[in-house]
């Protein structure tokens, strides 16, 4: 079946991988060095650079490893060059590796390419060139462009990039060049970001300004379907077919610094921001068509016939994921299944056999309990996915298939874009099980689907919506802690906004299930304890209003996340944040987005560190 366009799942990916490129009179090496150094702030797993030297070599060094890897093997000196480009690589297709690396190159070894994005249809283009005698050296799809280009090159790279681009399915930000054209480079984008910068005499391409802001502030936005042509000092900019198209200069008003962040005063406010990108990036590939597929599993799928229960392991925030995770395997497959706390897991293990579906769900892929737990189910027999946002990770080594949240990296301590994307993976990995196993009917998948390819805009709605956080998060900042309540897939929302709180403003926050309110925590609220409660439309949507009224009744103010268009909570809650209205299961995703938002504000009045809260570290190694 032909890849589905990223244009069916939405719109712009999210930024995998770091691209630079240059083209002028100073040394190449060490621009596009400064430039990979400059885009290494969000953590990649492998770095490379080509340059087109002045004896008209072609000359290419790739590491796996951080871009010191990389320094170290190029030494002091790079050979003189005018042209050249480079990447950091945030693996999503095959491991990081020297081979795996980017620059890529064609059989020729006189065209050179890196790449940002997911080729949707690569498998089907590598054996097409396969089959006519192309040499493909690594397991990337980024290698299919150098050969598709190889294929097409007449003596234009322009013209032979824009061949190749017509038959690619998915998204990219590319840049290409050619030994035989050795002022030349040739960019192009769609739904991948990726900026030309022009300086005096000099042309620069990136996909991130921070990559350039040090060496010019003059920058054009490539816009989708976009192509690049760059000289030293100039660029045209076609459409794929090669017409002309205008597109204005701009001027960056930021620092290098503010650059890295995209402009945004943090990185967790810009990955917030990033959600609706990383929610179409984790989709990509895998909504296709009328059905939802996730190809890491097929080596398992014999297998998915026997499995007479789910058990799901995480920590934090991987396990408020887990928790929508585990309802829907339940409620999908009709089996029993449950999120464990990992470091809990192993005291206490479940019955587990060949029987027992386990499913490992984290971002950083190195949670010390959660691979202890997962070597625990794999030794007693259990068949184990992990579900995580990085390739090459200890737990991908513990399991039988990984499945990857293709998020891109995440910066900031406090989990936002990796929660919205394990979410909606796990939604994707169960709908995908039970269809196999035939298990929930045609109408249900298309109402899905329906919903999934909506998600990223209504994504978009929320962030949108949730600009009032701002405001209201200078009336909450003061309160001497919050209480979170939800119910069904509005709890692990509520469990999710109460960690942000504490985790980046110090205040105490629980999450509770809405219905324990008045078994205990409610005797927590006053004036000075607001309650923040997940009232989105749903099943549960009338008792969850008794618990509200119930806290309204205690002098707490009341902060509800509720869908637009409710009429009612209005005239109960003191504050309202709305959110776009969407299937059930994927409620958690758009309610969670303004809890991370007034998080977030909330932090920010109250001065704190948000992108490195004290005591806590990006990924807990340790048990
Ligand atoms: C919270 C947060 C943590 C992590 C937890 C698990 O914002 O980031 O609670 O979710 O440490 O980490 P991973 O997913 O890397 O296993």
């Amino acid at each position: 079946m032909p890849g589905a366009t990223v244009e069916e799942t939405g719109r712009e990916v999210t930024n995998m991988c770091g691209i630079v490129g240059y083209t002028g009179p100073r040394e190449a090496g060490p621009v596009l060095m400064d430039g990979l150094r400059r885009l290494e702030y969000r953590g990649y797993d492998s770095a490379g650079i080509a340059l087109v030297t002045e004896n008209g070599d072609l000359f290419v060094e790739k590491r796996a490893g951080k871009v010191a890897v990389l320094q170290d093997a190029l030494g002091a000196d790079t050979p003189r060059a005018g042209v050249g480009l480079g990447h950091t690589r945030w693996a999503t297709h095959g491991r990081p590796s020297d081979l795996n690396a980017h620059p890529h190159s064609d059989c020729t070894g006189r065209i050179s390419v890196v790449h940002n994005g997911i080729v949707e249809n690569f498998r089907e283009l590598r054996d097409e060139l396969a089959a006519k005698g192309h040499v493909l050296a690594s397991e990337t799809d980024t290698e299919v462009v150098a050969h598709l280009v190889e294929d097409a090159y007449r003596g234009d790279l322009a013209d032979a990039v824009r061949a190749a681009l017509r038959r690619l399915e998915g998204a990219y930000a590319l840049v290409v060049m050619h030994r035989d054209e050795p002022d030349r480079l040739v960019g192009a984008r769609l739904n991948a970001p990726l900026l030309v910068g022009l300086g005096d005499g000099e042309s620069f391409l990136a996909s991130d300004a921070s990559a350039l802001v040090a060496y010019t502030k003059r920058v054009i936005f490539l816009a989708d379907g976009d192509v690049a042509d760059l000289r030293p000092g100039t660029a045209t900019i076609t459409d794929i077919a090669g017409k002309p198209v205008d597109r204005p200069i701009d001027v960056i008003p930021w620092s290098a610094e503010a650059a890295e962040k995209g402009g945004y005063a943090h990185f967790m406010l810009k990955e917030i921001h990033e959600q609706p990108a990383a929610l179409r990036s984790a989709m990509a590939g895998r909504v296709r068509g009328d059905n939802v597929c996730i190809e890491e599993i097929d080596a398992l799928r014999d297998r998915f016939i026997n499995v007479s229960r789910v058990e799901l392991i995480a920590c934090g925030t991987a396990y408020y994921a887990s928790l929508v995770g585990a309802q829907l395997f339940q409620d999908w497959l009709g089996v029993p299944a449950r999120a464990n706390v990992a470091s809990e897991f192993r005291y206490s293990p479940p019955p587990l056999d060949a029987r027992t579906l386990v499913v490992a769900v984290t971002q950083s892929g190195e949670t010390a309990d959660t691979i202890a737990a997962a070597r625990l189910a794999r030794e007693r027999g259990s068949m184990v996915i992990a579900v995580t946002n990085t390739v090459g990770s200890a737990i991908t080594r513990e399991a039988h298939a990984s499945v990857f949240l293709q998020a891109g990296p995440e910066v900031a301590v406090a989990a936002t874009k990796t929660f919205v994307t394990q979410v909606v993976t796990l939604v994707m990995l169960a709908a995908d099980i039970a269809q196999q196993l035939g298990r929930r009917t045609k109408a249900e998948e298309d109402e899905l689907v329906r919903a999934l390819r909506a998600l990223p805009e209504a994504a978009e709605r929320a962030i949108e919506l949730a600009a009032v956080t701002e405001e209201m998060a200078s009336r909450y900042a003061e309160a001497a802690g919050f209480m979170y309540i939800g119910r069904a897939f509005g709890y692990p929302a509520a469990l999710e906004g109460a960690l942000k709180i504490k985790e980046i403003s110090y205040l105490h926050a629980e999450g509770y299930a809405a219905g324990e309110l008045k078994h205990g925590p409610i005797s927590l609220l006053d004036a000075d304890v607001p309650l923040v409660a997940v009232a989105t439309r749903s099943p549960v949507y009338d008792k969850l209003i008794s618990n509200l009224m119930e806290g309204k009744a205690r002098d707490a103010r009341v902060l509800a996340v509720a869908t637009e268009g409710d009429k009612q909570i209005e005239q109960l809650a003191t504050d309202v944040c709305w959110v776009p209205d969407t299937l059930d299961p994927l409620s958690t995703i758009l309610a969670v987005i303004p809890l991370q938002l007034f998080a977030y504000y909330v932090a920010v009045a109250r001065g704190r560190d948000v992108d490195q809260p004290r005591n806590l570290a990006k990924s807990v190694t340790v048990e």
